[in-house]
């Protein structure tokens, strides 16, 4: 039994180190050319032999550094660990988040690794892999990108606020989030939809648009981000209480918060397929 954790800055110095190696095969991979490997849930939820080939080197090299640790992936799920017991720090890997801009070569999207320790996720790296950004929070320690800690925007006014969202890959849960987005268009400044749930968290913890919410999230793809975001001053949460998840992610700054919740729960955003 593991009696003591590293802190979350060790934990979030492996997860850099991790994360740019990983970029950097999936920037060399998309130089080289890139196609869909297989479908997931829908035809439009794509795999690429990049997210694959990305998320075994993380693993691969999660194992070497820290092998009594468990990984959760996007790819291949939970990594065996033979016959060990229970971990108390979990890796949350998404190799590619944004795989559809990936595969376009949009340059929106990034490898997000997370260290989660009992249960609780204690440092986070989103690293875009066209342009290098890079966005790394521990928790209590803040969010910072190229040495500037990050501060959410301080917009109080919901019709002024510039909103980021995105949509599932099943046609029926889109159709009731346009739905959604379509109420809620004529209450905010305007709507965005990136394509890379991870890197969007990162750009509403450094003010560069002011709020987001989606419904439908895993944890790899929210894991980092909502650290960076938390750690940002960002108010994170679902809807009626409940808490942030599969359901819903809203990440508003504290003064927006519960004007874009009651709107999306009067919209019922977290419900629908
Ligand atoms: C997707 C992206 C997208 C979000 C979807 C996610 P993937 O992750 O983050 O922005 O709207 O909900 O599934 O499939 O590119 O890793």
């Amino acid at each position: 039994m593991e009696h003591s954790t590293p802190p979350s800055s060790e934990l979030l110095e492996i997860a850099i180190g991790v994360a740019r190696d990983a970029a950097g095969t999936a920037y060399r991979m998309r130089a080289e050319g890139v196609s869909v490997a297989a479908t997931k849930s829908t035809i439009t939820d794509v795999v690429t032999a990049a997210d694959r080939a990305v998320e075994r080197q993380i693993t691969a090299a999660l194992r070497q550094l820290r092998p009594a640790d468990a990984v959760l992936g996007e790819e291949y799920g939970t990594a065996e660990r033979g016959n060990q017991p229970p971990a108390r720090v979990r890796w949350i890997v998404d190799p590619i988040d944004g795989t559809v801009n990936y595969l376009y070569g949009l340059p929106h999207c990034a490898v997000s690794i997370a260290a989660e320790v009992d249960g609780q996720v204690v440092a986070g790296v989103v690293r875009n892999i066209h342009t290098g950004e890079e966005w790394t929070a521990t928790v209590g320690g803040g969010a910072w990108r190229a040495g500037q800690r990050l501060r959410c925007s301080t917009e109080t006014d919901l019709a002024q606020a510039l909103v980021v969202t995105g949509f599932g890959y099943d046609p029926r849960r889109r159709a009731h989030q346009a739905r959604v987005v379509a109420e809620l268009i004529a209450h905010v400044r305007d709507i965005r939809r990136l394509g890379a749930a991870a890197v969007d968290l990162c750009l509403v913890a450094e003010g560069r648009a002011d709020a987001y919410y989606e419904k439908g999230l895993a944890a790899w793809d929210q894991a980092a981000g909502a650290l960076v975001a938390a750690e940002a001053g960002l108010r994170i949460g679902g809807l009626k209480g409940l808490a942030p998840g599969p359901d819903m992610v809203v990440a508003a700054p504290p003064a927006l918060f519960d004007a874009l919740h009651d709107h999306l729960a009067r919209l019922d955003a977290s419900g629908g397929p």
